[in-house]
């Protein structure tokens, strides 16, 4: 197989800010054709990214193009049509988080792929994040996770549901929480959680203590109203702990030590980009080389349906 060819349908914020420039870096892979609804934006980003081929209607993009993947980068309550067309098509495709506005659709969308054996990745970007796979690396040397936090904050007060009311944040967007806490410890076995509305009329704080099955356990601390965006993580082993900003630094402590290792982001990842530094770049390589080899890509969707069944079970698990 030569390139990767790939159809983009949607040429929006997210899909400029990270996922443009990062298959535009990777030397396996072809951006052949894009879509948008709007023909300004549809146009800036041709232009930007020098891409000949530009539709308004995403079937026409895929039916002129006969590529090899599909990108389908929108809203989540605009992306399911999209996914189930493409994946009936027998198309490998890559979405955003969430995977869906329910677990219902996210099952729905994996069994289509599964049995049109289509290959699938929803963007969990963290796990790919240089800091990230470099401190899960040193802890997994000495054993593995006993103990995890995964810590999502925002200011986002007086602002209304998100995509006016389409989806909850839990499921939205503090789900990046959700994911990682599996992707370090495994599956959950119990949860007890708390769900509050403050200032707001939807859930906007979410706190869960979680023990996996492999016996690590890990806490969610997630918060729509507090003082700024902070992402954070934390992972404990045996003898080793790391604390984490996946888009910028971590610092790893070993046997009492004082002072600890520091691992910068921009360092590993050879550049200050967000997009190189955060672990977008290195999810699109992941899945273009996924569609090279052959191979389901570590976030596929059956593995998807795993996160917004934890999603679903932090509402259900209330104390
Ligand atoms: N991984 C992350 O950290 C992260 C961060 C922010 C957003 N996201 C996700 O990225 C996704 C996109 O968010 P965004 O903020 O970039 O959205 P956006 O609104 O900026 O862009 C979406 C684009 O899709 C286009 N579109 C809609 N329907 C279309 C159709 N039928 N055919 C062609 N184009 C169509 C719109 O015209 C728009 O240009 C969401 O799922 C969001 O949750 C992920």
């Amino acid at each position: 197989m030569g390139k990767v060819k790939i159809a983009f349908i949607g040429a929006g914020g997210m899909a400029n800010l990270v996922h443009y420039p990062s298959l535009s870096s990777i030397a396996d892979a072809e951006i052949v054709g894009i879509s948008d609804l709007m023909e300004e934006k549809l146009e800036q980003t041709a232009k930007k990214y020098n891409i000949g081929q530009t539709f308004t209607d995403y079937r026409k993009l895929i039916e002129k193009t006969s590529p090899d993947a599909v990108y389908i980068i929108m809203p989540p309550h605009h992306m399911y049509d999209i996914a189930a067309y493409c994946l009936n098509l027998g198309l490998n495709i890559f979405i955003e988080k969430p995977p869906g506005i329910t677990k219902e659709q996210t099952r729905q969308l994996a069994n289509i792929a599964e049995k049109k054996e289509a290959l699938t990745m929803t963007g969990f970007q963290r796990r790919f994040a240089p800091v990230m796979t470099e401190a899960k690396k040193m802890i997994d040397e000495r054993g593995g996770t006993l103990q995890c936090q995964a810590n999502f904050f925002k200011n986002y007060i007086d602002k209304p549901p998100y995509y006016n009311g389409a989806i909850d944040i839990l499921t939205c967007d503090a789900i990046h929480s959700v994911d990682i806490l599996r992707w370090i410890a495994g599956e959950p076995k119990k949860i007890a959680s708390s769900v509050k509305s403050r200032f707001a009329g939807y859930d906007n704080c979410f706190y869960a203590m979680v023990e996996f099955e492999s016996g690590a356990v890990g806490l969610l601390s997630a918060n729509w109203v507090s003082g700024k965006r902070i992402y954070s993580v934390e992972m404990h082993g045996k003898g080793i702990c790391a604390f984490i900003n996946p888009e910028e630094s971590a610092i790893i402590y070993k046997d009492g030590e004082e002072k600890g290792c520091a691992l910068n982001a921009s360092e590993l990842a050879g550049s200050g980009e967000l997009f190189k530094r955060a672990g977008f770049y290195q999810e699109n390589l992941h899945f273009v080389n996924c569609i090279k080899t052959k191979q389901q890509p570590q976030t596929n969707f059956a593995d998807s349906v795993k996160t917004m069944e934890f999603v679903e079970r932090i509402y259900r698990s209330t104390i």
